[in-house]
């Protein structure tokens, strides 16, 4: 799976007209700054390092954000038609969590701090399809917690909403979102249902995503030969067998 250079440049001005369209005032603005700052790591990062994770290709990280975005919408509706309380949250909240979930992938600030880079292991590449590996230079951080402390590092507020969500988006994949998931006790249930709108719509990118691939790859997955016997549909006349068998 890969992308051609004019849809990687797609999706990019895709994601900026996002950013255009449905922020405003200064946290647009600031929005702009890093995206533009950080323009040629984030059109080109990969949205995982191994081949059957998801989108582990170049500019695969954007076209994974673009797909959670959609997706997002789509859940969103999928639960105000069944009835769900949709109160408690906006649409930028939504869209700026669905846009920046994932943020802690375009590594950290500073000259070769990506988080994904080449691995230049041919072997490892071939046959284990680890493409891309973790950057050593970075210290460990779980990648939406990595999301949360880059946009405070730029600058940009986040709303509780929007905090808890980012934080939430693996759902309980992410063993430290167990209580904001399972609680015996009314007081400390989530108080909105954004962190399941964007778990279930990032699960289904991912998804996705990896179905694209499998899809992809099938072509060249060798099919097991298939000994065939073939049934006749001809009316057996059986006295002509039985000649041909044992003789007249
Ligand atoms: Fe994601």
């Amino acid at each position: 799976m890969s992308l051609t250079a004019e849809e990687i440049s797609n999706n990019w001005n895709s994601l900026l007209k996002i950013i255009e369209t449905e922020f405003s005032g200064d946290r647009k603005e600031k929005l702009l700054n890093l995206y533009n700052k950080y323009e040629d790591r984030i059109s080109i990062a990969p949205a995982s390092s191994v081949d059957h994770y998801h989108n582990a290709f170049i500019g695969g990280y954007v076209d994974h954000v673009l797909r959670v975005i959609r997706n997002a919408k789509e859940v969103y509706k999928l639960w105000t038609t069944m009835g769900a309380n949709m109160a408690g949250y906006t649409r930028e909240e939504l869209i700026f969590v669905a846009m920046n979930h994932d943020l802690g992938k375009i590594g950290f600030p500073g000259e070769g701090n990506e988080i994904y880079i080449h691995n230049d292991s041919e072997w490892h590449r071939k046959n284990q399809g680890k493409i891309f590996k973790v950057n050593p230079n970075n210290p460990f951080a779980l990648v939406n917690d990595l999301s949360i402390w880059l946009l405070q590092h730029h600058d940009i507020k986040i709303s509780f909403n929007e905090m808890i969500s980012i934080k939430c988006t693996d759902g309980l994949y992410d063993e430290s979102n167990k209580p904001y998931f399972i609680s015996r006790m009314k007081e400390s249930k989530l108080r909105i249902n954004l962190p399941y709108v964007m778990h279930q719509a990032d699960l289904m990118a991912a998804r996705i995503e990896y179905e694209m691939w499998v899809k992809d790859e099938e072509p060249s997955i060798p099919k097991p030969k298939k000994k065939t016997t073939k049934l006749s549909t001809d009316k057996v006349d059986a006295s002509k067998l039985f000649g041909e068998l044992f003789g007249d």
